[in-house]
């Protein structure tokens, strides 16, 4: 995946583009690429590595003069990342200019017919074979370039979202789009190209999502025509009034957007259930959920599909729906799901969920069940994604922009969100009584300021993050509602120091894993005092006899732990299926510091990206 931009207007291209790369980074960063065109000069700078090192090669190798231009942040998926496959790509005749952002699936096949017609190419990618693609039929047919490009689409398989221009055309950027996203953001005469928004939000809060299929030609000075890439009809698009704003997309102070996103989760668990949780009025409202009440009630089981943290998120929510709401739940790999062949009849839900709402397999996952009569809900964070767009209903989790690539506030979120979805369909099946369901809201309603607690874990963290930051391995136990927060811890720790780390069922211990233990071996254990908390003490205690370390997540005042474990981290007490939401903090907190000690790139890690919108 990776992050395209562009601009078209009366400003410098340059900054805008730069400062639009270093937005999207999370969407990939191994290579990166601008080209910017002064209606007589093209000029190109490309490099291996970062944003920050596109900069030192711009200033050695290019004028930036210029109002049109488009830039590129990628994260490799035909060809290693280097200098010749970072785009933009030329066209053989230089004349045109490209960024892409997906896969063309058939580019071997026009590769070889486009060589055959004297075609060559320097790259190993596939967008090189697009441009030449769409130049050999600009060429061939006489046409113009937006023409070419809806014709040479309607030839590609594959994802994709693209700017391209021609050098015989200073005034003119046309854009297409399928499977990957591409907003395009409308000024007072200029334009915008992005793979989100957030490059040019200081801009403009107006905004247009091209759908699939569909592409734009925008003119300077003129009003963008979108049209169908399969059919050339006209279509109106709309434009939506965006409602991020800088602030939310900056630092703010933090040293990492990580940490700046785990100590959001106060207030992005708040923004989540703002307005749906009326504890005065005992009631929770999601149109999402009112509007489609029958399929729920009726649906034999509820399938959730999403991958990574997102997936640990869908195992919290097996246990809050079959627990509260007596619904069975089945969790799936959507990359699991969406090749196996899965049974999936008419009134099953199928909950898809993600934080990006672009994740390649989930959507996958979401068409399939569709294409069986099954009812998709997306539980997504980031507004107009594409599985918000082609799920039939859902429900936002309002977490704001997450930049971090490893996923924090969006894991909460997801589960409050789950959460209070459960509740409701309890509550309306008749599964949890009146006073338990207004004792699970207002205990939902104290979690933010509980949250705000558990971050002052944050030193005896630090202090632990010190001791083990050099173990090779982790393991993280749990049972219960937190089996799926070692998982989660396990992962966090992974992605961004790169320790090998384990989450297991703390009981599943004793059929394998216990072998591993031995003095080198720290041991994260949650053990609150609800769920199997003695059956959780056992296990610490067989992990004691074998000299591995504890690093233990108590319930405030505990004291049966404390007298086992090496260090105690303390969340405050909260009801069984609300704990996730208080012991994932300070393993979010370890993994960090860890992580920093480390000297690791934490908002990067890598060989990852924010959105994996490829397979
Ligand atoms: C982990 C992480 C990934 C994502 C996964 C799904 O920190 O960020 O495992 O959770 O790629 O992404 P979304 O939720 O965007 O579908």
């Amino acid at each position: 995946m990776c992050g395209i931009v562009g601009y078209l207007g009366h400003r410098e291209a340059y900054p805008i583009l730069i400062k639009g790369l270093q937005r999207l980074e999370y969407r990939g960063y191994d290579s990166a690429g601008i080209a910017i065109y002064d209606g007589e000069t093209i000029k190109m700078s490309k490099t291996k590595g970062k944003v920050s090192d596109l900069i030192d090669c711009v200033k050695e190798e290019i004028d930036t003069k210029g109002t049109l231009g488009i830039g590129h942040t990628r994260w490799a998926t035909h060809g290693v990342p280097n200098k010749v496959n970072s785009h933009p790509h030329y066209s053989n005749s230089g004349n045109l200019v490209i960024i892409h952002n997906g896969i063309i699936e058939n580019y071997e096949t026009l590769k070889k017919e486009l060589t055959k017609r004297g075609y060559a190419f320097h790259s190993d990618t596939d967008t090189e074979v697009l441009v030449n693609l769409i130049e050999d039929i600009q060429i061939k047919e006489k046409i113009k370039l937006g023409k070419a490009v809806q014709v040479a689409l309607n030839q590609v398989v594959g994802a994709y979202a693209i700017a391209v221009f021609d050098k015989n055309k200073p005034n003119e950027i046309v854009v297409a789009k399928l499977g990957s996203p591409l907003a395009i953001g409308i000024g007072d005469d200029e334009f915008f190209i992005a793979s989100d928004a957030s490059p040019f939000i200081e801009y403009t809060k107006n905004a247009i999502y091209l759908e699939d299929e569909e592409m734009a030609i925008i003119r300077r000075g003129k009003k963008i025509r979108v049209r169908k890439i399969s059919d050339d009809s006209l279509i109106d698009p709309y434009v939506q009034e965006l409602q991020l704003n800088l602030e939310q997309i900056e630092k703010g102070g933090y040293e990492h957007f990580m940490l700046k996103e785990i100590y959001e989760q106060p207030s992005a668990i708040l923004d989540t259930f703002r307005g749906r949780l009326l504890s005065d009025q005992a009631i929770i409202k999601m149109s999402g959920i009112e509007d489609n009440m029958k399929r729920f009630l009726n649906a034999p089981r509820i399938i959730v599909v999403a991958c990574g943290t997102s997936w640990h998120a869908g195992l919290v929510s097996e246990y809050i729906f079959e627990d509260l709401a007596r619904i069975p739940v089945e969790v799936e790999y959507a990359s699991e799901f969406r090749y196996r062949n899965p049974v999936i009849n008419e009134n099953d839900v199928v909950i898809a969920i993600s934080q990006s709402g672009e994740t390649a397999d989930t959507l996958a996952a979401i068409k399939l069940a569709k294409s069986k009569g099954a009812f998709v809900f997306g539980v997504c964070n980031v507004v107009g994604s594409s599985i918000a767009r082609e799920a039939d209903a859902g429900a936002y989790t309002h977490a704001g922009p997450e930049i971090g690539v490893a996923s924090t506030k969006a894991f909460t979120t997801q589960i409050t969100v789950l959460t209070l979805i459960a509740l409701r369909l309890a509550r309306a099946k008749g599964t949890i009584s009146s006073s338990d369901f207004r004792r699970h809201l207002l205990e939902l309603e104290l979690i933010p300021e509980k949250v705000k607690t558990a971050l002052t874990t944050d030193d005896i963290v630090k202090t632990i993050a010190n001791v083990y930051k050099n173990s090779r391995n982790f393991l993280y136990l749990g049972r219960g509602y937190n089996f799926p927060v070692a998982l989660e811890g396990a992962l966090k720790l992974k992605e961004i120091s790169y320790i090998h780390a384990e989450g297991y069922p703390a009981a599943e211990m004793k059929h394998g894993p216990i072998a591993l233990i031995d003095e080198h071996m720290p041991v994260v254990v949650i053990a609150t005092n609800k769920g199997h908390y003695d059956k959780v003490v056992s296990n610490i205690q067989e992990i004691k006899s074998r000299e591995g370390k504890i690093i233990a997540v108590v319930t405030k005042g505990d004291t049966a732990v404390k007298e086992l474990a090496d260090y105690v981290i303390e969340v405050p007490e909260t009801i069984e299926s609300l704990t996730p939401l208080l012991t994932t903090i300070p393993l979010q907190l370890l993994s960090y510091h860890i992580a920093v000690m480390l000297n690791k790139n934490v908002d990067q890690p890598r060989n990852l990206a924010k959105a994996v919108t490829v397979e």
